[in-house]
């Protein structure tokens, strides 16, 4: 029995996800709605640390550490964490048992680079890349089939949207980014431009619907506590919803339609959370 857990624990660290987190699109929209969220002593830091530009604003960070992903291979596995749970029919997430001390996860990097980015000792370089992969993180720790270990976080999971049952096309990605643009009327691979302006229109429209989110309060000794919190709420959403009929009950499905519709709520719910979180 333990020999054949360790086989599959083992297999699963030895691939990398396909798809990396949210799609550019909720990055971005995480991004843009966290700047809604600042203190003004928030705003100054991340003018001093970011250091925006007219091509490069707090979205271009928050989708940042997707782009130099492949090239620094070590960073892999910091975007998720692999709760070997048991959906549909039980659901958690174990630090120790999910987040593998070589390789880290996305609680082990919120815990990371928070330290770094509030130590004012580290090199200008150093809080600026902390800075970007906390833009992403808290994304990704919201994203429910990253606190997920089945099929790679739902990667091998085949599906087909709206009619297109493109090679590639998976559960992971059906969440990452076809609901988030369906959500929003997007097409697929749009100009930067035209992405960045959905991704501003969402986060505006999200933060005048103004729902409130349970936020925790994150300190230098609570971070592990409070990135661990984020993630088992999310994890929850994998039994809930996103694999409430298991995997075969979604294996070679189209959801663009009813499932999309129960979907979408959630991805706007936990877009809302990481936003107001990361602002926080
Ligand atoms: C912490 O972050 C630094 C800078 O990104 C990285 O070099 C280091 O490997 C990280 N450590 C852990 C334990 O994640």
């Amino acid at each position: 029995m333990k020999s054949l857990t360790i086989t599959a624990t083992l297999a699963t660290l030895a691939v990398a996800p396909l798809t990396s987190a949210w799609g550019d699109l909720g990055h971005r929209t995480v991004g843009y709605l966290a700047q809604h969220y600042f203190t003004d002593a928030a705003s100054q830091l991340v003018q001093a640390i970011l250091q925006p530009t007219d091509t490069f604003d707090i979205s271009d960070g928050a989708v940042w550490p997707d782009k130099v992903r492949r090239r620094r291979e070590y960073t892999a596995g910091w975007h998720f964490i692999d709760a070997e749970d048991t959906p549909p029919q039980y659901c958690s997430v174990d630090y120790s048992r999910d987040c593998p001390g070589r390789k880290g996860c996305v609680i082990s990097a919120i815990i990371n680079q928070t330290a770094l980015l509030s130590d004012t000792s580290q090199d200008t370089t150093t809080r600026n890349e902390a800075l970007k992969y906390l833009l992403h993180f808290l994304g990704d720790v919201h994203q429910p089939l990253h606190t997920e270990a089945i099929d790679r976080g739902g990667n091998q999971i085949k599906v087909c949207f709206d009619g297109s049952c493109r090679k590639n096309l998976n559960l992971h990605e059906v969440w990452d980014t076809e609901i988030p643009n369906k959500i929003n009327g997007l097409k697929r691979e749009p100009k930067v431009d035209e992405e960045k302006e959905t991704a501003k229109n969402w986060a505006d429209e999200m933060f005048q619907s103004g729902g409130k989110i349970s936020i925790c309060d994150f300190t230098a000794s609570s971070t592990q506590d409070c990135a661990l919190q984020y993630a088992k709420e999310t994890n929850v959403y994998v039994y809930s919803y996103v694999l409430k009929d298991g995997v075969d009950g979604l294996e070679g499905q189209d959801l663009g339609g009813e499932y999309y519709d129960g979907a979408a709520p959630i991805v706007k719910a936990q877009i809302l959370a990481a936003g107001q979180r990361l602002g926080a």
